[in-house]
């Protein structure tokens, strides 16, 4: 249990959040498949990455990190090792089910396991596409939940088209695609994050987009690279939605990623009438970033959904918080993907914020919030879900009475040091006079 308690103040200075979780994923991932060395900077020391660091040192991959820098230096797929005990993903759906597809087109024979949380959330999304493509993978029930049995081997390529919008599922068929013989399709209703076709791209693979379509040839080696890790806006996003709704605030994020299939989040902070500048952008090799200052403006509601939703999927939780203190009603539909995240984002987000006096309902793919509302305080849980845990510390900002967060540990999954950060931007009202 954590107790915040902050009195009235406002939010100023820099911040360098730390690194992006789907990337640094990716990363490690991509170093291991391809051949020889692989350096990363800005790699995420959270725990749902050092999970996916773990499973390719169980299979033979060499890992060095000191902090966030990485060094990884990998036989290439083909020369991996047998895992001497299950490979544990964790927390993490990411590792799940991109390793699903990578373990897919190995030689290798593993059994993938999760924690409480991720034995819930559906595989069948990934199974049943790679089971397409002739991938062995066996577990209960019909390969929807983890543990999972899957003996690499053969694939054929798939034309596939995806029922959700998911960047874990475009990326598991995309990996699976890399091993498969022939050339793997995909194509995509909305787009979703794209940050495995640009690292493809960087490694050498063999890969065109084309609008909503990707495709990858298979059978190529790929080769070690370097990758830079920006800063993961999805943490930036908590303070950038402080920053909005407390007056008197303005923060600048230094080195915080801005791929556009991932700043849902500025489109919506701009729309209810904060002030968002991008005082730098950086369009190099691979993932574009630069800096941004958010400043608070008076909020108005706003309408969330359609193609919006995949471009800030994991932003909805904090984007609840800010529409308590906006002007009218924000609806948040389309979102239905909330149902199945680290918990039932829907639900939790609903049950805590009411708890402090927000007028919010659930629907089955959003939320409405009537605002504004004044808030209170109260004992929070965080159901396990660091966005639900760092939604509730961001509330005890504005929040008339202290917050409790209870099991806000979990936080460290994407954002170790969240409350030093906060500790640091966070001011007297009247230090700034
Ligand atoms: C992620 C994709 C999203 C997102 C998750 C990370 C990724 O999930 O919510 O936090 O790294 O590919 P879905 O693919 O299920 O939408």
């Amino acid at each position: 249990m954590k107790t915040v308690v902050f009195d009235k103040p406002i939010l100023t200075g820099d911040v360098a959040v730390p690194g992006d979780k789907s990337i640094s994923h990716r990363a490690v991932m991509l170093g291991s498949i391809a051949e020889g060395e692989t350096k990363i900077t800005g790699f995420l020391d959270g725990e749902d990455c050092l999970r996916t660091i773990d499973i390719f040192r169980q299979l033979g991959v060499s890992i060095e990190r000191e902090g966030t820098n990485v060094t990884v230096d990998s036989p290439g797929l083909q020369g991996w090792q047998l895992p001497s005990g299950d490979l544990y993903a964790g927390n993490s759906g990411t590792t799940a089910r991109l390793m699903l597809g990578i373990l897919a087109g190995s030689n290798i024979e593993s059994v993938l396991t999760g924690d409480e949380s991720l034995s819930k959330r559906p595989m069948n999304r990934v199974t049943l596409p790679l089971s397409t493509m002739g991938a062995s993978i066996a577990g209960g029930p019909d390969g929807n939940l983890l543990p999972l049995t899957i003996a690499g081997g053969h694939l054929t390529a798939i034309d596939y088209k995806m029922p959700v919008a998911s960047a874990q599922v475009k990326s598991a068929i995309l990996f699976a695609g890399l091993n498969a013989e022939g050339t793997t399709t995909i194509s995509e209703k909305t787009v979703s994050r794209d940050h495995t076709e640009r690292m493809l791209m960087q490694f050498g693979a063999s890969i065109q987009v084309d609008g909503f379509k990707v495709s990858v040839k298979g059978g190529n080696v790929l080769h070690g690279t370097e990758v830079i890790v920006p800063g993961d806006i999805s943490s930036a996003a908590f303070f950038m939605s402080a920053a909005a709704m407390i007056k008197g605030s303005s923060v600048t994020f230094k080195n915080v990623g801005l791929n556009p299939t991932r700043t849902g989040i500025l489109d919506v902070l701009r729309n209810m009438g904060a002030r968002v500048e991008i005082l730098e952008e950086k369009n190099g090799v691979g993932e574009p970033f630069g800096t941004v200052k958010v400043s608070y403006g008076e909020l108005r509601a706003t309408e969330i959904s359609g193609e919006l939703i995949p471009r800030l999927i994991d932003e909805l939780p904090i984007i609840a918080l800010l529409a308590t203190q906006a002007e009218g009603t924000t609806v948040i539909k389309d979102a239905e993907e909330l149902r199945v995240k680290e918990t039932d984002r829907i639900a939790a987000v609903t049950s805590e914020l009411k708890k402090i006096g927000a007028d919010i309902e659930a629907t089955d793919d959003g939320m409405i919030i009537h605002g504004p509302t004044a808030l209170t305080g109260g004992t929070l849980t965080s159901y396990g879900d660091h966005r639900v845990g760092m939604m509730a510390a961001i509330a005890a900002l504005i929040a008339s009475e202290p917050i409790q967060i209870e099991d806000p540990e979990c936080i460290a999954i994407s954002y170790p040091g969240f409350f030093e950060d906060l500790d640091k931007l966070a001011q007297p009202a009247n230090a700034n006079g």
